[in-house]
């Protein structure tokens, strides 16, 4: 009870989270989404997510208000993701948090994304363990993490050269003619088919980096299909699924298992959307098992973007004592780790 209340706002794509947190307990977490919106495009569109934000902002947060049976007043912190993201999109929430903290007396707290990504898992599975690596995978960002203490020491180890792992995922089911977001339709229809039936690249699978590339994971996968139906033959979407996603998650788990052997630790944690993906997940399980790794993966509403985990962070930060951020603070789109 002692622990300060911290109201987190997320606005660096197209969700509009609000999440309330006291210590590591969950009391809040409202979203609003504007991906049906962008679903015609076939992507986000930047201008799209701004204006969303700016219509879902004062209701998403007195949701989450209501959600937690608290009130502002009793809100004691503001966290908000100032970078990295879409820049008009994290304007808007970053604008927002600025109101909320300077109306209310409150001190505000720019954190990092990724960090926030990484902090949530805190309210699933309690104190992350010091140090821990994390892989984070999803539309925007492929990373791996080396993260000391998530208040106060992240270190990239490596991140996606070319696409983002989502990225791929969707940009594969565009080409098999399943709709946006793919992710989840791949993984629905890899079930039905054989990762093996193809054997696709595996991108900087042995370069000794931290890095990540699919972009020619993608061109290899949309160049066979191309063939297949120049032939007249029907595609076999299952088998091109399984096979795509194997390769993915192949390296994904290969390079999270050799971050953990490098730096000696012996906790993965994998956030963000793609850790959703049902194979990526088993073959995480199955690779952490055999090198003796713990894995943490927070349930699928924790991983995709929320407001919950900007609140995490926030949190930590307070508990920490990091000195709050100056309410001139920019939001950055590039902003580093
Ligand atoms: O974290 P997120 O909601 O938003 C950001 O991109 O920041 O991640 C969305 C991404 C999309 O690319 C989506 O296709 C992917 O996560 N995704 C999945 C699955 N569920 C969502 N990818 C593979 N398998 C899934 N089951
Ligand atoms: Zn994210």
């Amino acid at each position: 009870r002692d622990e300060p209340l911290v109201l987190g706002i997320e606005t660096s794509c197209d969700e509009t989270g609000v999440g309330i947190v006291r210590g590591h307990t969950l009391l809040a977490d409202a979203i609003a989404s504007s991906m049906e919106e962008h679903a015609r495009f076939g992507g986000v569109v930047p201008e799209v997510a701004s204006r969303a934000h700016l219509e879902a902002m004062t209701p998403v947060v007195e949701r989450a208000l209501a959600e937690a049976g608290v009130k502002f007043a009793d809100v004691d912190a503001i966290a908000v993701t100032a970078g990295p993201g879409l820049a008009g999109a994290l304007l808007v929430g970053v604008a927002a948090a600025k109101a909320y903290s300077l109306g209310l007396g409150k001190p505000l707290y720019g954190v990092n994304h990724l960090a926030a990504h990484v902090a949530v898992d805190q309210l699933e599975h309690g104190a992350l363990p010091k140090p821990c690596v994390a892989m984070l995978v999803s539309g925007g960002h492929s990373s791996l993490l080396l993260v000391p203490d998530v208040a106060t020491s992240v270190i990239s180890l490596g991140s996606t050269v070319d696409d983002a792992a989502g990225e791929a995922f969707d940009k594969v089911a565009r080409v098999l003619g399943l709709p946006f977001p793919g992710g989840p339709h791949i993984d629905r229809a890899a079930r039905e088919g054989s990762p093996e039936a193809i054997f696709f690249p595996r991108g900087k699978y042995d370069d000794g980096t931290f890095d990540f590339s699919f972009s020619g994971l993608k061109t290899a996968v949309a160049r066979w299909v191309e063939a297949r139906e120049r032939s007249g033959e029907p595609v076999p979407v299952a088998d091109v699924a399984a096979s795509f996603q194997e390769s993915v998650v192949d390296v994904l788990t290969r390079k999270a298992i050799a971050a953990c052997r490098e730096h000696g630790v012996k906790d993965l944690l994998i956030g963000g959307g793609v850790a959703a993906n049902s194979r990526l997940r088993a073959l995480a399980q199955e690779r952490c098992d055999a090198a003796g790794i713990r894995l943490r993966v927070p349930r699928p509403k924790l991983c995709t973007d929320n407001g919950a985990m900007v609140a995490a962070l926030g949190s930590e930060l307070v508990a920490a004592g990091v000195a709050p951020s100056h309410l001139d603070i920019p939001a950055d789109s590039s902003l580093p780790i």
